[in-house]
């Protein structure tokens, strides 16, 4: 059998043979034979894959997503027993953290769920590791290369480990000799093959076209890396976040907000049963967390729906708001809350249909929906979970298929 991921043949083996570039297989009934270009035979031993088949079921959930976004928790926990160790730091291959201890810059390259991720990471490298980290869209990156810093070290932040516009940068930045580290949910991909380094996700396999579990992994491995870091260079920051107690507080918050499913149902009919479009707004990771909530709306509700800068809007995309416009507000950073406020009553004054989505500590009469604290770096992991329940239930609600939408493929293979 032939297949272009592992997770479609689980159900048969657990025995996959890769295949690289300009290789040739034949397979007849009984044989398997592997030549190069120049018509040599190879030899290739099988790799195992060790996926558990059940954990690629549905089980009593309705969609894949469903369950996906429900698993969160478990992932975070799963991250910490599986990384930091009883003295709380996080352990990695210590070549792979002194070669990332000697970049001068890290550049972080994605698609997607996984480029809103990397751009979280941004502040967690540059906070707790002090190295100055951006984040760049692999099929722009590929083309238009920023001007490169003298010790770059690259991060392939990516699900499935094959997406084809990060991998066209992967092969330029091995042949200019640049160091690379992939982190992916599938170690077995060839993204993670190619790297220098590769770091596991482990958040389980993901199946609904929609990412979210793997979002949240992905935030918090970067967590875990950039604390590691910033212990391996003996930063007084890096030693003072406690990375363990943050993850298991957003896996607790994660769970209440899940708990919160009839809620967010709800809030998800008033906001969005009519509309053709909705904002998302926020300051700094709330930026961050809006354009990927957008993008949930968007991939599977067919809602044209834009993540704003909060502060960005009234430099002329307010010219969008109408009566009864979508706009959900995230609030979860202490320096920037009062300003995102007033940028929410500036649409309400205009007509905008407001959802105020807030940690405690910011929260004010009136917010619809209050997360937990959390350190304002880690906030996506919460407030991306009503980013995903309202997309899902409103696509629910549309009566499209929530796991397969239109137009939309899991893996993106060409450029
Ligand atoms: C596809 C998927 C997106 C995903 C993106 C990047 O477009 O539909 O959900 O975010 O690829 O995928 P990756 O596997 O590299 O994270």
């Amino acid at each position: 059998m032939v297949a272009s991921d592992a997770l479609a043949m689980l159900q048969e083996t657990d025995q996959f043979i890769e295949l690289n570039d300009g290789e040739l297989v034949t397979l007849t009934a009984d044989q398997i034979t592997i030549e190069n270009a120049a018509g040599e035979q190879l030899d290739r031993a099988p790799i195992t894959v060790t996926i558990d088949a059940a954990d690629a079921e549905k089980g009593t959930f309705p969609f894949y997503m469903l369950k996906e976004i429900s698993e969160q928790p478990a992932v975070m926990r799963r991250l910490v027993s599986r990384y930091v160790d009883d003295a709380g730091t996080p352990q990695f291959d210590s070549a792979m953290l002194s070669a990332l201890a000697a970049a001068d810059r890290l550049y972080i390259v994605a698609a997607g769920t996984s480029y809103h991720a990397g751009l979280v990471g941004q502040n967690l490298f540059e906070h707790l590791a002090g190295v100055p980290t951006e984040a760049y869209l692999a099929s722009e990156f590929g083309y238009h290369q920023p001007l490169l810093s003298a010790k770059p070290m690259f991060i392939f932040l990516t699900q499935s480990g094959e997406t084809a516009d990060i991998r066209q940068v992967l092969v330029n930045v091995k042949q200019a000799g640049y160091p690379s580290l992939t982190l992916t949910n599938v170690i077995t991909s060839t993204l993670a093959r190619e790297a220098d380094y590769a770091v596991e996700l482990g958040a389980g396999p993901e199946i609904a076209v929609a990412s979210t579990k793997a979002y949240t992994a992905q935030v918090a491995v970067e967590a875990l890396l950039a604390k590691a870091l910033g212990q391996h260079k003996a930063l007084p920051l890096a030693a003072a976040f406690d990375v363990a107690h943050q993850l298991s507080l957003a896996a607790t918050g994660q769970q209440a907000l899940i708990d919160q499913q009839d809620k967010l149902h709800e809030l998800a009919t008033e906001m969005f049963a009519q509309t053709r479009n909705a904002f998302f707004i926020g300051r700094g990771t709330d930026y961050y967390v809006s354009l990927e909530a957008a993008l949930k709306l968007k991939e599977i509700s067919y809602v044209q729906a834009e993540g704003f800068a909060a502060g960005e809007l009234k430099h002329g995309t307010i010219a969008l708001i109408e009566q009864d416009t979508p706009v959900v507000a995230f609030i979860t950073d202490p320096i920037t809350a009062a300003r995102t406020r007033s940028n929410a009553e500036e649409v309400e004054a205009r007509g905008a249909k407001v959802l105020r989505i807030a940690s405690a500590a910011l929260a004010e009469p009136g917010d619809q929906l209050i997360v937990d604290d959390l350190d304002p770096m880690l906030t996506p992991l919460l407030t991306i979970i009503p980013g995903q329940l309202l997309a899902y239930f409103t696509s629910l609600d549309r009566g499209y298929d929530v796991d397969r939408p239109r137009n939309l493929a899991k893996s993106v293979t060409v450029e």
